[in-house]
């Protein structure tokens, strides 16, 4: 559905010295050591409430991965995006440091019990005064079941399932105390009022939690759900849960198709198509002009390591691809096609990518993601055009160089995007569910 408003803008972070360009953290101006210090996040947060950023979240991982060739060498070895910190001790920082900017963690439903969740989300919601998000996952990787005590990954029906069975359980649980339930009055001696504390009382087919939660009701009641799952058992849970998906299409045309697929499911599942907004993630280079950026993105390419590439599509694709490559040279049939156990998102960007560019599956699972790259009027046409054809609701921006592209979005970007009326200039909320209902 063709649109006329104002965007979201998500920043996509990392606890580590970049977020998503395979060797973007070997550039100069990408600092190494800051990563466990609090004044990069509270700089970090600052700069994305200066620029009236929706949001800023933390992709997360719970394992280092190790499909590519079967260790973990290339991945780690090489500047692969592992979390270097728990994001969970990051936000409450950027809560400190901000009033409006909303703060997002990624959990996972598969290796944590409702009652963690509730509480730790709970209470990032309290600190931050209503603006915590949670981007909920399913996680993909054996390395990570591993971790958790099990052989491999659960598959994908069984993990939707859980993910369900743990939404369920956490609403409950955040619904334990009513609001007005905390009294704390001197006066009188009443602390709480346990009238209007209930048991939460989920007795599910993959969890079970009593209740009440220990933590009083937060300001946004729960936090702002967010998704990223684009199998269509995924899309069917964001179109339950989401208030945000997060997509990666390769083309405005596949961003088309994703958006107006999770309309339909989200007018099945009750739901209004602005209820949950769809944004998908670009990769920006900015330059003042052209020729500064086109420079920027060639330096860029040259500091890509494409075994990095390789290992980090083979996590996320869920198959490894040294094998597969190798196996598909010698003109064997017998590797087994991708299982279940990827990234929906990332498998389609691949295919997307593939018919778009008219280019093998071999050279396009060994190049990084493709960079936008232009002026800051360039990138707004196309962001424009992306967001009237209803492509998506905004954007989610990863710093291809940390903190560069931040730097250049809130001083070259978002002021284009507000000069076409494209992006607020001040947010209309408190909370971010607040912002994400009123773009400004
Ligand atoms: C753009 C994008 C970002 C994602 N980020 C994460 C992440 O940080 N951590 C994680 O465990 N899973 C992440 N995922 C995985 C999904 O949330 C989901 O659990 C997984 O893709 C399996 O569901 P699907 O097959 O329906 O896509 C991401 C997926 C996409 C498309």
């Amino acid at each position: 559905m063709p649109q006329r408003s104002k965007m979201h803008l998500v920043a996509y972070m990392r606890t580590n010295s970049t977020a998503s360009y395979a060797g973007g953290w070997r550039h100069p101006s990408a600092p190494l050591d800051d990563v466990w210090s609090p004044e990069r996040y509270q700089y970090l947060a600052r700069l994305l409430e200066g620029a009236c950023f929706d949001a800023g979240f933390f992709a997360d991982n719970l394992g280092l991965p190790d499909l590519y060739k079967g260790r973990i060498d290339d991945y780690i070895g090489r500047g692969g995006q592992a979390s270097l910190l728990d994001p969970m001790i990051a936000l409450p920082i950027m809560a400190a440091a901000t009033s409006r900017l909303g703060l997002g963690a990624t959990l996972s439903t598969t290796f944590n019990e409702p009652y963690h969740l509730a509480r730790s989300l709970g209470s990032l919601d309290l600190v931050s005064g209503g603006r915590a998000a949670w981007n909920v996952v399913t996680s993909t990787m054996d390395c990570e079941a591993q971790n958790f005590g099990l052989a491999a990954m659960p598959d994908k029906a069984t993990r939707y399932a859980r993910g369900d069975d743990v939404l369920e359980a956490c609403t409950r649980l955040w619904d334990s105390w009513e609001e007005g339930a905390l009294v704390m009055d001197r006066e009188s001696g009443v602390f709480a009022d346990p009238a209007r504390i209930h048991p939460a009382n989920h007795a599910g087919p993959h969890v079970s939690t009593r209740g009440p939660l220990g933590i009083p009701r937060s300001p946004q009641g729960r936090p702002v759900l967010m998704q990223a799952g684009s199998s269509p058992r995924g899309r069917e849970f964001a179109a339950r849960w989401a208030e945000l998906v997060f997509a990666s299409p390769a083309t405005r045309e596949a961003g088309i198709a994703f958006r107006a697929d999770l309309h339909e499911r989200l007018g099945r599942a009750g739901r209004r198509p602005e209820d949950c907004k769809v944004l998908v993630s670009l990769s920006l280079v900015l330059g003042e002009t052209e020729a500064i950026a086109r420079d920027r993105a060639a330096y860029l390419d040259s500091l890509v390591a494409p075994e990095l590439v390789l290992a980090s599509n083979s996590s996320l694709m869920g198959i490894d691809l040294d094998a597969k490559l190798r196996a598909e040279a010698a003109g064997e049939e017998a590797l087994a096609e991708v299982g279940n156990q990827g990234v929906q998102g990332t498998l389609d960007r691949m295919t997307q990518t593939v018919a778009a560019r008219k280019q093998s599956f071999a050279e396009t699972v060994r190049r990084p993601r493709d960079l936008f790259t232009g002026t800051a009027a360039g990138i707004a046409d196309v962001m424009e055009d992306w967001f009237t054809s209803g492509a998506c609701d905004g954007f989610v921006l990863p710093p291809t160089v940390y903190p560069q592209t931040f730097e250049d979005v809130a001083r070259l970007l978002v002021p284009e995007l507000q000069k076409r009326g494209l992006f607020r200039r001040e947010y209309a909320g408190r909370t971010l569910r607040e912002n994400l209902a009123n773009p400004g």
